[in-house]
């Protein structure tokens, strides 16, 4: 397994530019389903996760292209079946569900299965598909779903604003008889930036952004051209590598307007950020760093994808922060590969106490999922000595490029492929 061996201490300087939006292109591309019609989508990440997404679509019938950042897609003949091999390697394989049941009136996706941050059951995308007139049995691994006839228009309210669910109702929704009313619904950035793809297809959504989407059903969608937005959690990332380093960085393509949580976070710590003309410049404020209390929440709260990172940064401000995360049950797997590099973290349930060390010491870690590869990154930038992180391939999910961008503004870092 490929290893990233990280040379610490070097301020980071220069320009980074921001690649689109994994979270946004995996719903977008099963969304593909939907078009009668060629697609084609610009600005998609080179990724594991990404390809995985296209293999996944060819297998249910969708022929499909990826050059540089542009996936070609059309979907003709389609089946209904998402095998286990391929969800379990990535839990997003459950949002062709809504699509294929309101394609085909039928669907097989395996059970996507657990992951390190948690159980990430999907009963709430299955309660509210129920509503709309769809039946499912979990069967040998599998969730089988049947709708007899199209699926119907229905009111439905989310137990928690999941932004999986929500995605796969607005699909489901958009090609539904009637018209469907989300309540409680997800308004993270990429659920917008979905519903902006189906509106492009020809859909009738209105609310997206907020919590009551309303989306009225057509009978058919079309093929469209469509930007994916560009990655908030990798420029929150980078963002707070210009601070972890005492570097200053120029964020290129940066969703600013989409992480106001995170720049009042990073303020809050001693963080200057300064929106300019095509970028966001970050660097300390006066050098110094102090500790904040933060709690994940779902949009426009501080998100959990950006916790682990700002751990990382904590562990260099002044006096103790808590973190505590809501989302997800399991998501402090990075708190003891920061304590292999020094770091004074101390678990109580889903609350971390971290007390701020100021300075690191490098050291072998081992990455367990994405955000908490992107933390160990992060703390070896600004550690004394080498890093090596290892299991970077929960890295390549979600960063494209990484060492090539960080090395582009002077990080010391280097795969190296085992
Ligand atoms: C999406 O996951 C993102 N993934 C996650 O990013 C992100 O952390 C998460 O939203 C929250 O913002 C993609 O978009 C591909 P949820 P998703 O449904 O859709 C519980 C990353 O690092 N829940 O909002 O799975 C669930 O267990 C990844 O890029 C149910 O209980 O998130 C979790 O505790 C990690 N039942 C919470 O809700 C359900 O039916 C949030 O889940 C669905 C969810």
């Amino acid at each position: 397994m490929d290893k990233l061996i990280i040379e610490g201490g070097v301020p980071l300087e220069g320009e980074i530019r921001v690649s689109g939006s994994k979270n946004a292109a995996l719903p977008i591309l099963m969304a593909c389903l939907l078009a009668q019609g060629p697609v084609e989508l610009s600005n998609v990440p080179r990724l594991a996760d990404i390809h995985t997404s296209l293999k996944l679509l060819n297998i249910l019938g969708c022929s499909c292209s990826f050059e540089g950042n542009r996936v070609y897609s059309e979907c003709r003949n389609l089946v209904p079946e998402a095998p286990y091999e391929l969800v379990k390697t990535m839990r997003a394989s459950v949002l062709c569900l809504g699509p294929l049941l309101a394609l085909l009136g039928e669907a097989r996706v395996a059970l996507p299965g657990g992951c390190a941050i948690g159980a990430r059951p999907v009963d709430l995308h299955l309660k509210a598909l129920e509503k709309m007139g769809a039946e499912f049995k979990l069967t040998e691994g599998y969730i089988k779903g049947t709708c007899k006839g199209r699926l119907k228009g229905a009111h439905i309210t989310f137990d928690f604003p999941t932004v999986g669910g929500t995605e796969n109702l607005l699909m489901a929704a958009s090609l539904a008889d009637g018209e469907t009313i989300l309540e409680n619904a997800a308004r993270e950035p990429e659920v917008v930036d979905l519903a902006n793809f189906l509106i492009a297809c020809g859909a009738d959504i209105s609310g997206h952004g907020t919590s009551v989407i309303t989306v009225r059903g057509v009978d058919s969608l079309k093929g469209c051209a469509y930007r994916v937005m560009p990655d908030r959690i990798e420029a929150g990332t980078y963002m707070v590598a210009a601070a972890i380093t005492d570097g200053e960085l120029r964020i290129m393509d940066c969703p600013y307007q989409e992480l106001d949580a995170v720049a009042y976070k990073l303020r809050e710590m001693g963080v200057w950020l300064q929106e300019e003309n095509g970028y966001v410049l970050v660097r300390r404020e006066n050098g110094v760093l102090r500790n904040v209390d933060v709690t994940t929440q779902p949009f426009p709260g501080y998100p959990t994808d950006m916790q682990a990172q700002l751990m990382a940064l904590m562990c260099f401000g002044e006096g103790a922060g808590t973190v505590e995360e809501k989302i997800f049950e399991n998501r402090f797997m990075h708190v003891l590969e920061l304590v292999r590099l020094g770091a004074d973290v101390r678990l109580r349930g889903r609350t971390a106490m971290v007390r701020g060390v100021g300075k690191l010491v490098g050291a072998p870690v081992m990455a367990s999922d994405l955000r908490a590869s992107a933390s160990l990154v992060l703390a070896g930038l600004a550690a004394q000595g080498a890093t090596e992180v290892q299991r970077i391939y929960h890295l390549d999910r979600g960063y494209e490029r990484i060492e090539e961008k960080l090395s582009g503004v002077g990080g010391r870092i280097r795969r190296v492929r085992a």
